[in-house]
This record gives structure tokens, sequence and C-alpha cells, in this order.
């Protein structure tokens, strides 16, 4: 039964009744920011589930603990290796919960199952679904994150975009009338916790560290770790790298079980996942980035450090079009001489690709003004 059975829709002057869907480590970042804008506005109030998607504590709980965000008020643990059962048993447990919450609105980040899961049923019991990080396309419909945006992009109503770039993409696909373009959210979040990551992070001295002298590293992309002859160039090429520079690895618990499975070795300094704190020093202190992550390529802008992309394309078109992300896919040879180059050159960058560091509070005064 849809919702607006059930819903009384926000007259002015009630409290407007957000329902945040969580479930993975970036979009725990993004929302914490974002709640923190909901918790300040008197007219909102705020529930959130956590689908259980990530759930190891330094892919989960660590970012509540530290970066302060509301305990959800639902913890949902899921089931299912694969897209189908991921996705769908997401629904099934939070299709009840939505049902009874009966918000005014649902708030959505990114493009994982998560994502989707939430839309999905939210749209279905039509209820308006806001989109935070909407518009950014691979056009690589291999990606299962492509396939998630794209079809909560078509049914959200209102679409924030972080980007000019992702706002021209939802122009292009007739999107107009529902989209806002308000800057990055991670954005705000690095301005946000930069005092407190360089206070509370030992993570420099604990792993006998030196500014600028070592590449950090990440890699969990799907397209990555499934093949055992990409995942093997690339970890050929960090294994090259190291013998110049340091490669500071946190290992995403998906690339350490696919390492492991193809037998895969690396000489690099391989760590668990960190925390926000001690990966926003990371990323400061380091030399230059390689990643398959989407979030860290724009962290490593923020933090005026070059990124290498060991992917074939990226959303984040406008890195690589001002010269700060070079795209180097899985291709060993190109990964040592982009990282050698960038390893070389001084970074310089006057522009602001992403915002003000206010995007949290212009997305929930426009929700304030609109729902
Ligand atoms: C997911 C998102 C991806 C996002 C990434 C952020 C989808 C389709 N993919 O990818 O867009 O960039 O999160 O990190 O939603 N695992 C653990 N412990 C955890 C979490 C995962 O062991 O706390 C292992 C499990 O074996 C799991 C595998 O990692 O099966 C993959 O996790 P999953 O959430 O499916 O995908 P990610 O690669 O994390
Ligand atoms: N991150 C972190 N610890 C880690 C790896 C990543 O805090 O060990 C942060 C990173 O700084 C960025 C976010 O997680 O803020 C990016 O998440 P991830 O790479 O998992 O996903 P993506 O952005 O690719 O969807």
């Amino acid at each position: 039964m849809p919702c607006e059975t059930l819903v009384k829709h926000n007259v002015k002057g009630l409290m407007i009744k957000i329902l945040t869907v969580l479930g993975a480590r970036p979009q725990f970042i993004k929302a914490s920011v974002v709640s923190r804008a909901i918790q300040d506005n008197s007219n909102m109030d705020e529930k959130i589930i956590h689908t259980g998607q990530h759930y190891d504590t330094n892919m989960s709980s660590i970012f509540f603990d530290e970066m302060e965000i509301p305990k959800p008020d639902y913890q949902l643990k899921i089931k299912g290796d694969d897209h189908g059962s991921m996705t769908g048993n997401i629904m099934i447990d939070m299709e009840p919960i939505i049902k009874k919450e009966a918000p005014n609105a649902v708030i959505v980040y990114g493009d994982t199952n998560t994502t989707l899961a939430a839309a999905l049923v939210s749209k279905k019991l039509h209820l308006p679904l806001i989109h935070i990080e909407a518009g950014l396309r691979s056009y690589n419909m291999k990606m299962p994150e492509e396939i998630n945006r794209i079809v909560t992009d078509r049914i959200s109503d209102i679409c924030f975009c972080p980007t000019q770039l992702a706002y021209d993409n939802l122009v292009k696909e007739n999107y107009g009338e529902k989209l806002e373009l308000v800057g990055d959210v991670m954005y705000d979040a690095t301005l946000f916790y930069a005092e407190l990551s360089e206070k509370r992070s030992t993570i420099i001295k604990d792993n006998d560290l030196a500014e600028n002298e070592f590449v950090l590293c990440t890699v969990h992309r799907a397209e990555n770790t499934d093949s055992k002859e990409r995942l093997e160039e690339i970890f050929n090429a960090i294994n090259h790298i190291t013998k110049d520079k340091k490669v500071v690895l946190p290992l995403h618990p998906r690339t350490q079980k696919m390492l492991k499975q193809f037998g895969i070795k690396t000489e690099a300094l391989v760590i668990d996942p960190v925390g926000y704190f001690d990966m926003q020093t990371l990323i400061k202190n380091c030399s230059v980035v390689m990643t398959d992550s989407g979030g860290l390529q724009k962290e490593s802008y923020f933090y005026n450090k070059f990124c290498i992309t060991l992917r074939d394309e990226t959303e984040w078109v406008e890195l690589v079009d001002n010269g700060y992300n070079f795209i180097t896919g899985a291709n060993g040879k190109t990964i040592i001489f982009e990282t050698e180059k960038a390893i070389g050159t001084k970074f310089e960058s006057s522009d602001n690709l992403y915002g003000d560091g206010t995007s949290a509070q212009k997305i929930v005064n426009i929700i304030d003004k609109n729902i």
C-alpha cells in the first residue's frame, strides 16, 4: 500500500520527517555533514536506516563514532553476496520500516546497492525521493554503480548534483525541473573534519611514514578485484613502484579476499581499512594517490595531490580535464609512468570544482522549502 494513505504530507509548520538510508563507507562520510545540518534545522527530524551492506568495525562503526554521525535508528543485517540477493534483501527488510515511519521524504546517497534498494522501495510507496550526488555518469553500463545511479536519478524528486557536469548530464536527460547544483558534500566533510583529523590521527607515526615519502593506494572496484588479469597487472605495477617509494595500502576486505584467491602477492605496506581521520591524514601527507575509488579522486584534489586513477574512465571528468587526475586503467606501464611523473611534478590549482564547503546547508535549506 503506498504511503500517501499512511502519511500526512508535510503541512507548513509541522516537523519534516526525513528518513535517511545508508549502508556503505562513502555514504557514512557524505551523511555526516548532511545529518549535522538536519540536526541544526529546527523544522526537521531525521531517522536513519543502516542496511548493513558494510559491517566490519573499520568499514562502518568507526565512521559513526569518529564523525559523530547519529546512531542508526534501524540496523539491518542484510545477507547476500550477489547484486540481486543483496538489493532484494535490503528491499524486503526495509519496506515495513519505511511504511511504519511514513516519512515526508527519503534521502539516498551515491550509487550503491543500498541506494538503489532504498530508492525503489520509497518511490513505490509514493514518497518524495531525494538523491544526493546525482547526475554522475561513467557511461559504462558494466559498472553496477552506473545502473544504480541512472535508475535512482530517474525516479528521484530532487536530484542534488555535486558538479556542473553532473547537472549538465541530467539536463541532457531532460530532468531540468528537479535539479539543484549544490557542490559536493565530501568537500564540506574534508573542511569540517580537517583540524580534528590532524589532532586525532597517529597513522603517520604509527607506520613510520614521512611527509611526501609515500604513495597512498586503494583498490576495491569490482572491475579490478574480480579480474585476475587486471588485479595482477595493477599489483605488479604497485610492486614496481615500491622499489622507489613506500606504497601504503589500506586494503578493502573485498580486495583482501580476491588477492588471496588469485594468489597475488604485494610489496606494499598493507594495513586494514582505516577510519576517516587516518585517511584524511594519509592523503594530506602522501606524495601521490593511486586509486579506483570515486571519493578518493576528489579528496586528492582537496589536498592538492595528483591522482592516478586505476580505472578505464571516471565520473569526475573535471579532474582529468584540468590535469589533476590521470586515467591509467589497469595498464601496468601507464600506471608506473603516470605515478613516477606525478611524484616529480608540483601540484598547482586555483579553481574550486566542488563548491564552497556549504553544500549540506544548501541541501537542507532546499529540502526545508520544497518538502
Ligand atoms: C560497494 C559499492 C561501491 C562502493 C563501495 C565503497 C555496490 C554495488 N558497490 O562496493 O559502489 O564504491 O561499496 O567501499 O554497492 N566486505 C566485508 N566487510 C565489510 C564490507 C564488505 O568483508 O564490512 C566484503 C564482503 O565479502 C562483500 C565484499 O566485501 O561481499 C563486497 O562488498 P560490497 O558492499 O558488495 O561491495 P563493495 O566492493 O564494498
Ligand atoms: N576511506 C577511508 N578509509 C579507507 C579507505 C577509504 O576512510 O581505508 C574513505 C575515503 O577517504 C573516502 C571514502 O572512504 O572519503 C571513499 O570510499 P570508497 O573508496 O570505499 O568508495 P567510493 O568513493 O569509491 O564509492
